[in-house]
C-alpha cells in the first residue's frame, strides 16, 4: 500500500533554526516520517524575499538541511531537498499566480505584517506572491498533509482554495491538502517578549533560542527569560505568558504533561524551574548541534545527498507539472 504524502519546508533565513521551528515543525516531521511518504524542502526561493548576501544564503541553505538531518530526518526515507533544485516549483507558481486574486493575496496576514514592517519601497512583488509559491510547493507533490506551525495556516488554506479552484476549472488534477497543526505547540513565543512569536528574524537575539548556539548561551537565555512577580510555576497564558511559554517548551521537549511539571516545581521559585528547563534545552540541543556541525564539516557529501534527493523530488514534480500544462492548454514541445 502506498503511504499518504506529507510536505513541509523551512526558509534558510538564518544561520540556525530557532526552537519554535524545532518544536512547532521539526519534531512533528520526525515523528510523521515513518507513516508518510514525506518531502521536506529548504525553501531558498522563498528566502529571496528578504535581503541576502549570496555566499551567506548558500551557507544557510546547507545549514538548514544539516539541521533537518541532525534532528532526525532521514534522507534515505524522506525526500530532503533544496527547492531551487527543482525548477517545477517556480513554473507551477506562475500558473497558480494567474488563478490567484489580487485581493486574495493581499489578505494574507504575513504579507500585511511584513510589508508594513519593510515599507512600500522595500516590499517586492515576490513578497506578495510568496504564498502562491508555497502553494506550488505543496500541490506539486499531491500532498495529503502539511505539518506546520500556526503562522502558516492561512497559507495552507490559500493552497486548498487554489487546488479546488484549479480542479473545478480544469478537472481533478491536485490533491487538496490538509494543514496539520499541533495545537499546544503551534506557537512558541519570544523569551523576552512572550506575547510575540519567536522568529528567526526577530529584532533582538536575547529572546531567541538557536539550535546551533553554544549550549551555555542558550542556558543563559533561559535563565534570563521574562516571567512575572507571582513566583509560582503555573500555566496561565493570559496573565502569565512568560511562564506559560516556558512550560510549553518544557512539556514539548520532555513529552511530559504541563500539570506534572507544575507539580514538580510547586513551592519552588522560578530560578529552580528555569535551571530545570535550561538543562532540558541543553540536553535536547547538544546532540543535534554536534551532528549538524559534523555534517557541515563535509559539505561535498551533504551536497551529494541533497542532489540525489532532488532527483527523487523532481520526478514527482515533473509529472504533476506536465499534467497541469496539458490541462490548461499549453502546447507540448514536440
Ligand atoms: P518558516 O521558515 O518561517 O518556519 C518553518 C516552520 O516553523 C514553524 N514556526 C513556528 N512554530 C511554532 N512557534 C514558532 N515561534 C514558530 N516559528 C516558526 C512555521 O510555522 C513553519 O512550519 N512559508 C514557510 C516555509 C514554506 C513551507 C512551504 C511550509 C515554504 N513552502 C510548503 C510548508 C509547506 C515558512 O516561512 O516557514
Amino acid at each position: 500500500m502506498t503511504k499518504p504524502r506529507l510536505y513541509s519546508g523551512m526558509q534558510p533565513s538564518a544561520d540556525s533554526l530557532q526552537i519554535g521551528n524545532y518544536i512547532g515543525a521539526l519534531m512533528q516531521w520526525r515523528d510523521l516520517q515513518e507513516a508518510y511518504d514525506a518531502f521536506f524542502s529548504v525553501v531558498d526561493l522563498h528566502a529571496l524575499t528578504q535581503p541576502n548576501d549570496p555566499a551567506e544564503l548558500r551557507e544557510k541553505t546547507r545549514r538548514t538541511a544539516a539541521q533537518y538531518i541532525a534532528a532526525g530526518i532521514e534522507p534515505s526515507k524522506s525526500t530532503l531537498y533544496v527547492q531551487s533544485h527543482v525548477p517545477a516549483h517556480a513554473e507551477l507558481a506562475w500558473v497558480l499566480s494567474t488563478l490567484t486574486g489580487f485581493g486574495e493575496a493581499g489578505r494574507m496576514t504575513q504579507f500585511k505584517d511584513k510589508s508594513q514592517r519593510y515599507g512600500q519601497d522595500a516590499t517586492s512583488v515576490g513578497l506578495f506572491t510568496y504564498p502562491v509559491l508555497m502553494a506550488a510547493d505543496i500541490l506539486l507533490y499531491q500532498t495529503d498533509i502539511v505539518p506546520v506551525g500556526d503562522d502558516q495556516k492561512q497559507h495552507v488554506e490559500l493552497t486548498r482554495d487554489l487546488a479546488e479552484r484549479f480542479n473545478g476549472r480544469y478537472g481533478t488534477t491536485f490533491r487538496v491538502p490538509m494543514p496539520v497543526i499541533q495545537q499546544d505547540t503551534a506557537r512558541i513565543y519570544d523569551l523576552q517578549n512572550p506575547t510575540a512569536k519567536m522568529s528567526k528574524s526577530a529584532e533582538s537575539d536575547a529572546g531567541v533560542l538557536w539550535l546551533l548556539d553554544d549550549p551555555a548561551k542558550s542556558a543563559k537565555k533561559v535563565m534570563r527569560a521574562v516571567t512575572d512577580s507571582e513566583g509560582s510555576v503555573r500555566y496561565d497564558r493570559e496573565n502569565k505568558p512568560g511562564v506559560s511559554n516556558l512550560l510549553v517548551i518544557y512539556a514539548a521537549l520532555t513529552g511530559r504533561q504541563i500539570p506534572s511539571i507544575e507539580d514538580e516545581y510547586a513551592g519552588r521559585g522560578y530560578g529552580d524551574f528555569k535551571k530545570g528547563l535550561a538543562d532540558v534545552v541543553v540536553n535536547e540541543f547538544e546532540p543535534v548541534r554536534t551532528r549538524a556541525l559534523e555534517l557541515l564539516d563535509d559539505p561535498a557529501e551533504l551536497d551529494r545527498v541533497l542532489a540525489s534527493n532532488a532527483a527523487r523530488a523532481e520526478a514527482v514534480a515533473r509529472t504533476t507539472l506536465g499534467d497541469v500544462y496539458d490541462r490548461i492548454g499549453l502546447l507540448r514541445r514536440a
